[in-house]
């Protein structure tokens, strides 16, 4: 088992997934991906988030994020299910889902807790950058369906951050005012972003760049 941390290099696999096999690194390119995890086919919470994460693909695209699923199911199963998904949602299955039977890659990416379940995989996002580096790491229950939305927001402000010195305050979405990051000096951030809003010295506001 491999404990994933951030800044970590996501490892590389090849699997059986519904579009055919894939080699990960191959298939994602330089492009950002959202590696998620659910419990099992044929479940009502998983059934839910599966539908609504096709409906916003085209969201993910915009980004250049690439889509990703796994759990310890069969091809087949994952191939029956995708039908239930478009008849309670609407949407057909538009990104990958990995087949793992025999739980390998789900244990070799600490997608097992086992004081939460011994078999299933739990509900993980993983984040990975252009550069293969683990971004954000979030894990939910069985029992709580994430949010597709606070997944795009934190999206939008890892790729906000990753170009410029900035960080995103608490609830922060896309066009709102950012924060200066500690490091750069009030003199740098004057030539970089022009004037700022300094509630304290460390807690400075700058319109959102770029
Ligand atoms: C679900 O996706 O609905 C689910 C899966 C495993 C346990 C509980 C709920």
């Amino acid at each position: 088992m491999t404990t994933i941390r951030l800044g970590d290099e996501f490892p590389d696999f090849t699997a059986e997934t519904t579009d055919g096999t894939i080699n990960f690194r191959e298939w994602k390119g330089d492009s950002w991906a959202l590696f998620f995890s659910h419990p099992a086919d044929f479940t009502p919470v998983c059934t839910t988030e599966l539908g609504a994460l096709a409906g916003l693909k085209p969201e993910f695209d915009k980004r250049g994020v690439k889509l990703i699923g796994i759990s310890v199911d069969s091809l087949e199963s994952h191939q029956g299910w995708t039908g239930d998904i478009a008849d309670v949602t609407g949407n057909k299955l538009n990104f990958p889902l990995i087949a793992d039977p025999d739980r390998k890659l789900a244990l070799e990416l600490d997608l097992i807790h086992p004081n939460a379940n011994a078999t299933a995989t739990v509900r993980t996002v993983y984040i990975i950058g252009p550069d293969n580096l683990l971004k954000l790491s979030l894990t939910y229950p069985a029992s709580t369906g994430r949010n597709w939305a606070e997944i795009l927001r934190t999206i939008d402000s890892l790729q906000l951050t990753a170009n410029h010195k900035v960080a995103t305050p608490v609830n922060w979405t896309q066009g709102e005012d950012v924060i200066v990051v500690p490091a750069v000096s009030d003199e740098e951030a004057a030539e970089k972003f022009g004037s700022f809003d300094a509630k304290k010295p460390y807690l400075r506001y700058v319109k959102q760049p770029g």
